[in-house]
């Protein structure tokens, strides 16, 4: 994972796409005949990602003119690859691929329902530089988890935003679309001129190239596809002062707004120095480097938590609506920058890492706002929780994202913190996230990790709670 990227490109000068691979000691394999793994061993989505291939960073190069039906893209991909595979496999879905070179030479690929595959020349080293040129019309809709998912634009005002969770990042770009793999990424967007291009981590520069406009945005912490932001159109960038925490630390804030519309969003953009503080307190420092506030139009009831910037519905903050929506996903996103984000999950099996840790937090929160008493409403949850009949820790597809991850998986989250009592509970918590940032980790490994602090054998309680469809009628006292 330290190998240089093409993303190191100094910052006013556009990044090359072509460049040397790394110097690499291992001995590829001359024959280079193996076919590759066209998943990682995803139960719920056996065709994302490869155990073959592990991305180090990504320079996502988009062209979008909303005057065109198509967006033109150039992804270009420094990853590791297994030593023996003759061709390499990106997660691809109805992509017009035109042009793929690998270290510099043009390669011969196939396009497969979901695989985009990159034939290998026999001799290429561990370490490749893959440049995809293509094409694709934005196709975003619901997936089958039920949420919206891919590249979504309004016909009528030519904004743009995507949504990738879990599996939406491969309908608008090549990619190892897993949140196993984590990488460095580098986006350089062209827009009309006066259209705002947005995107995760810092801007780096905005310039303007042939009477267009071109957003560079840097983001170096680890992050897997489906935490990827873009917003496309008539927004504003709002580099606002640090927040500075109670912990003495100052965090880069960077928000976007649709533009003019600033103060409409002062309240919420006040919100995250008294959450990150009460996060601290409980999971430990603010796990990345920057953080912000996106507000999108044509978005509402609905949230997401990309990486470092939270994107949001502007509606669900316009002056009149309800603040316990606000406060409910202002802080949910913030907390799944801790879970979800600097830890992420191994597979989508364990989502409930993400989304009943995130839940819990912001129960916490609610509770600390007096908006949610939280004693009443973990009980109150627990009988709902009752109906179900799959587990929290073993989902579906289709309830992925379902009830049971949320305010029903969050119940064994407070189940056990009871069980472990506060201390070990919040130690366990911020261990966690201390011990395994920057990857992405198991139920397992969380489960062990309990245990360790626990000191003493946790089996008997995650089965009770986390593997069980029906859940113990009263929490442990
Ligand atoms: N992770 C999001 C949240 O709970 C929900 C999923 C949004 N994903 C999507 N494709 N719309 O905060
Ligand atoms: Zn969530």
């Amino acid at each position: 994972a330290d190998t240089e990227t093409t993303a190191s490109a100094p910052p006013d000068t556009p990044a090359t796409t072509d460049t040397a691979p790394t110097t690499d000691t291992a001995v590829p394999d001359p024959e280079r005949t193996r076919e590759p793994d066209l998943g990682v061993g995803d139960d719920l989505f056996p065709d994302l990602g490869s155990s073959d291939v592990d991305v180090q960073s990504y320079l996502v190069r988009l062209t979008v003119d909303p005057s065109r039906d198509e967006i033109d893209g150039i992804v270009t991909i420094e990853a590791e690859i297994a030593d023996d595979i003759a061709v390499m496999p990106l997660d691809q879905i109805g992509l017009d691929v035109d042009q793929v070179a690998v270290d510099g030479d043009e390669a011969e690929f196939e396009l497969t329902d979901t695989e985009l595959l990159v034939e290998l020349p026999p001799d290429v080293a561990s370490v490749v530089t893959v440049r995809i040129e293509y094409s694709f019309v934005p196709n975003g809709a619901t997936s089958a988890v039920g949420l919206p998912s891919g590249w979504f634009v309004n016909a009528a005002t030519d904004d743009s935003y995507v949504l990738n969770e879990p599996d939406g990042a491969r309908s608008w770009m090549p990619s190892n679309d897993h949140p196993s793999d984590k990488a460095k990424w580098t986006f350089e967007v062209t827009v009309p001129p006066g259209t705002t291009a947005a995107a995760n981590g810092e801007l780096i520069a905005r310039t303007s190239v042939d009477g267009d406009d071109v957003w560079i945005w840097a983001e170096f912490e680890p992050m897997p596809t489906y935490l990827v932001q873009l917003i496309v159109g008539s927004y504003e960038v709002v580099v606002a002062d640090p927040v500075e925490l109670a912990s003495g630390r100052e965090v880069p804030l960077t928000h976007v707004v649709p533009a003019g519309e600033r103060t409409v969003f002062e309240a919420a953009f006040e919100s995250i120095g008294p959450q990150m503080d009460f996060f601290e307190a409980r999971f430990g420092p603010y796990p990345l480097e920057r953080y912000g506030l996106a507000f999108v139009n044509d978005l509402s009831g609905l949230a997401m938590e990309t990486q470092g910037r939270s994107m949001f519905g502007a509606d669900d903050f316009a002056p009149e609506a309800p603040e316990f929506l606000q406060e409910l996903l202002l802080s949910h996103e913030l907390a799944h920058q801790w879970f979800g984000n600097a830890v992420s999950p191994a597979t989508w099996g364990d989502i409930w890492l993400n989304e009943s840790l995130a839940t819990y937090a912001q129960w916490l929160w609610l509770d600390e706002a007096g908006l949610q008493p939280l004693d009443d409403f973990a009980a109150e949850m627990l009988a709902r929780r009752q109906v179900d009949g799959e587990s929290t820790g073993d989902p579906s597809v289709s309830e992925l994202f379902g009830f049971l991850r949320y305010d029903g998986g969050a119940p064994i989250v407070h189940a056990l913190r009871l069980t472990m009592g506060d201390d070990p509970f919040f130690e366990l918590l911020s261990d966690w996230v201390a011990d395994n940032a920057d990857t992405s980790r198991t139920t397992d490994d969380f489960i062990d990790l309990a245990t360790e602090v626990h000191r003493s054998d946790l089996t008997a309680f995650f089965d009770a709670w986390l593997f069980a469809g029906d859940l113990p009628d009263e929490y442990p006292s």
